[in-house]
């Protein structure tokens, strides 16, 4: 599979106002490429845009057309890294049917809707790349992440399908299954304190990951330290017992702070 050079490649970056989508833009300006910026506060993606250049499209993705539109005023794309997303952390009962919406719309039906609306160009030109921000709770469900994980998973499932339809075509698919992630983003934002035994990594470790997934044309990168994902993957071979296991190490008082802080990204 011929690989997507990053130096004058046109990448599409959403989230960008964001921890994570911020130091994702950063890492591929370093590597050349020419960025599309998109998320919906125009301060920081101004902020962005002066650091790194590109192009500004401030839309929201919630909205019906939002994707389309951002399609549509992005042109031809030859990376899309679907990064946008919201906590969505709480209880279903909690969240009202709008917000469920919206978490489903941002995190899922838009990443779903620009690859869509993307690909055709891509398989024209006989080259591209998607990339998805999952999450390691896109493997795992846990406490107050019903939702979240929905479509987290639903992203995992979406790419998988993807990668095998587009075969040898040119276009490639990589997750990015992030843990707890420091210094910025909406679990740093909500000041929740880990035990010390859970580490994190940093948005910038995020975007390296990013980078050596459309470089290298990697499926899958887990974006965590080894204690977390050999916890993950135990979880995904034993769930039930892994979620006792969790309880008892306190991922009750974790999950309820983090509902708590984040009530209002919902
Ligand atoms: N932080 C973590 O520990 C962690 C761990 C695993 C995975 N992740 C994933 O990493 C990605 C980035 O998260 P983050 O931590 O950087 O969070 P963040 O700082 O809150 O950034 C979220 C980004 O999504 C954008 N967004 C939210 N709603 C939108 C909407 N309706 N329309 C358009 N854009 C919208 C936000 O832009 P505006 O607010 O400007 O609209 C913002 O740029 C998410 O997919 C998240 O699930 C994060």
């Amino acid at each position: 599979m011929p690989l997507v050079q990053l130096g004058g490649a046109r990448a599409l970056v959403t989230g960008a106002s964001g921890g994570i989508g911020g130091a994702i833009a950063r890492a591929l300006h370093a590597r050349g490429a020419e960025l599309v910026l998109t998320g919906r506060r125009e301060e920081q993606l101004a902020d962005l845009q002066a650091a790194v250049g590109g192009e500004v499209v401030p839309l929201d993705l919630a909205e019906r057309d939002g994707p389309a539109r951002l399609a549509e005023a992005a042109g031809p794309v030859d990376v899309l890294v679907a990064n946008a997303g919201l906590p969505a952390s709480g209880r279903v009962e909690d969240f009202g049917p709008d917000e469920i919406d919206r978490a489903l719309d941002v995190n899922l039906r838009a990443p779903i809707q620009l690859t869509r609306a993307l690909l055709p160009g891509m398989l024209e030109r006989g080259r591209g790349h998607v990339v998805f921000v999952s999450s390691l709770s896109g493997k795992v469900a846990s406490l107050r992440s019903g939702i979240y994980s929905a479509t987290k998973f639903g992203l995992r499932g979406f790419a998988a399908g993807l990668r095998e339809d587009l075969g040898e075509s040119g276009v490639g698919v990589t997750v990015i299954f992030p843990g707890f992630v420091s210094d910025a983003g909406f679990f740093a934002e909500s000041g929740v304190k880990l035990p010390r035994w859970v580490g994190t990594r940093t948005p910038e470790q995020v975007a390296a990951a990013v980078i050596r997934g459309i470089e290298l044309g990697r499926a899958e990168l887990d974006v965590a330290p080894l204690g977390l994902r050999v916890g993950t993957r135990l979880a995904e071979l034993a769930p039930v017992t892994a979620a006792r296991v969790q309880r008892r190490l306190g991922s009750e008082r974790i999950a309820d702070g983090l509902s708590a802080a984040q009530r209002e990204k919902r």
